[in-house]
């Protein structure tokens, strides 16, 4: 397969195919040569949907940019330091970049980046499926450029790195394989998988926010926990955390979790973390430089474990499951309620989620102003007993709140 016109020409939206080859006259005529590269390459070919295109020139990206902004009358954002420009219409993204030579001056450092050639550009690159590119140039426009056997394991369903230093030089690649295994039902060519697993300790080099990133983007996936267990199974979990493991019930608890609807992924690290001691959970958060809401939910998880215990008392009131449970949020509640086995306790945490969460007592600051109340603490305790007694069923009209509030007045 060398000439992928026809596919393009079935498989892309005619308004895209018509700037791709807009582009590639223009780049043309500017002396300059350009490609579609990467992801959309290898989805094209496996007749999967993508809305991110990735163009790379060989030359100037933003002098492209600006003259193709003239012929198609679209504004990019163009970049001039990075040598990248933006393209955006209705849901396409469409990305050019400088084709680009890197080294690595040590592992797990961002490369250092000089212009090069398409061929440097592609071996720069993670996994020969996604090292693959399409020349849109005018007289060449369709033609594959595969010099890495990308389109072999796409049709082996092989994810196989570039050369041997790969996970070395970039040791998020390790997160990457793990996500377009699953995500394509592919697997790993023998080489690279043990690679991948003798390279694991190469993850500490990589700055916290990066692995975070990946380590995010694998949770947003269809079936992550199957990418869970395959990081259990190579390593990969131990080599971001010691005490994190899988074994079984993880990648039980998160095919639990995926049924869910919406589903926030932040609810798989709370799954994760689950059996970690408060200890080992502020050294993932400080590895992964978490901050902001998932570091908050993830020190939940931890103060909530020890009083637990308390959901399984007998005759236990809802106003003291609501009691205990207020506090804390409905991600990490429902991540108790994932991951408790205790079936009592786990009925209570549901009860919480699907009733006791939503109850509000009729009567407002308002009314009790006008039952005689002046605002103040005494109103907001007033409030807080009227909403218990409402979840304990001690009042259960408005009639009956009032009448609770006058006795209480008395
Ligand atoms: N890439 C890489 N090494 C990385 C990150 C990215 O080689 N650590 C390359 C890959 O060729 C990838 C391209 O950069 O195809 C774009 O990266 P990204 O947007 O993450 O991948 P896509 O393939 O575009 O997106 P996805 O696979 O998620 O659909």
């Amino acid at each position: 397969m060398d000439n992928l016109i026809s596919k393009m020409e079935n498989r892309l939206p005619q308004e895209l195919l018509t700037f791709l080859r807009t582009a590639g006259e223009v780049a043309d005529n500017q002396g300059q040569r350009l490609y579609l590269v990467g992801g959309a390459v290898r989805d094209l070919l496996l007749q999967r949907p993508n809305l991110d295109f990735d163009l790379v020139v060989e030359g100037d990206a933003p002098l492209l940019a600006r003259q193709l902004a003239k012929a198609s009358g679209e504004k990019p954002a163009i970049h001039r330091q990075f040598g990248t420009a933006k393209f955006r219409s209705g849901n396409l993204s469409i990305d050019l970049a400088t084709a680009r030579c890197e080294t690595y001056s040590r592992p797990g450092a961002l490369p250092d980046v000089t212009p090069g050639k398409i061929g440097d550009d592609l071996l720069r690159r993670d996994f020969s499926i996604n090292a693959m590119a399409i020349d849109l140039t005018r007289n060449s426009f369709g033609k594959l450029l595969d010099a890495y056997g990308g389109l072999n394991d796409l049709e082996q369903r092989l994810i196989r790195i570039l050369h041997e230093r790969s996970f070395i030089d970039d040791a998020t690649r390790i997160l990457r394989a793990l996500r377009y295994e699953q995500r394509l039902g592919f697997r790993l060519e023998e080489a690279t998988e043990k690679l991948l697993r003798e390279h694991t300790s190469m993850l500490d080099t990589v700055s916290g926010d990066r692995i975070r990133h990946e380590l995010e983007l694998n949770l947003k996936e269809e079936r992550p926990e199957r990418i869970l267990r395959r990081a259990e199974q190579l390593g990969v979990l131990k080599a971001l955390h010691p005490s994190l493991t899988g074994n079984g019930w993880l990648a039980e608890k998160f095919e639990q979790a995926c049924q869910l609807q919406p589903l926030d992924p932040t609810l798989y690290m709370l799954l994760l973390i689950y059996h970690l001691t408060e200890e080992e959970n502020e050294q993932l958060i400080a590895r992964l430089s978490i901050v902001g809401e998932l570091g908050r939910n993830m020190r939940q998880v931890l103060q909530l474990k020890p009083m637990l215990h308390t959901l399984a008392e007998s005759d236990l009131p809802p106003s003291s499951i609501y009691r205990l449970l207020k506090h804390y949020s409905l991600t990490t509640i429902t991540a108790f309620a994932l991951a408790c086995d205790t079936p009592i306790i786990r009925s209570r945490l549901e009860l919480y989620l699907s009733d006791l969460r939503y109850v509000k007592p009729s009567i407002d600051g308002e009314d009790l102003k006008r039952l005689g109340l002046q605002p103040g603490p005494r109103m907001g305790k007033m409030l807080q007993a009227l909403l218990e007694a409402k979840l304990d069923g001690k009042v259960n009209t408005r009639e009956e709140e009032e009448a609770l509030v006058r006795q209480w007045l008395k």
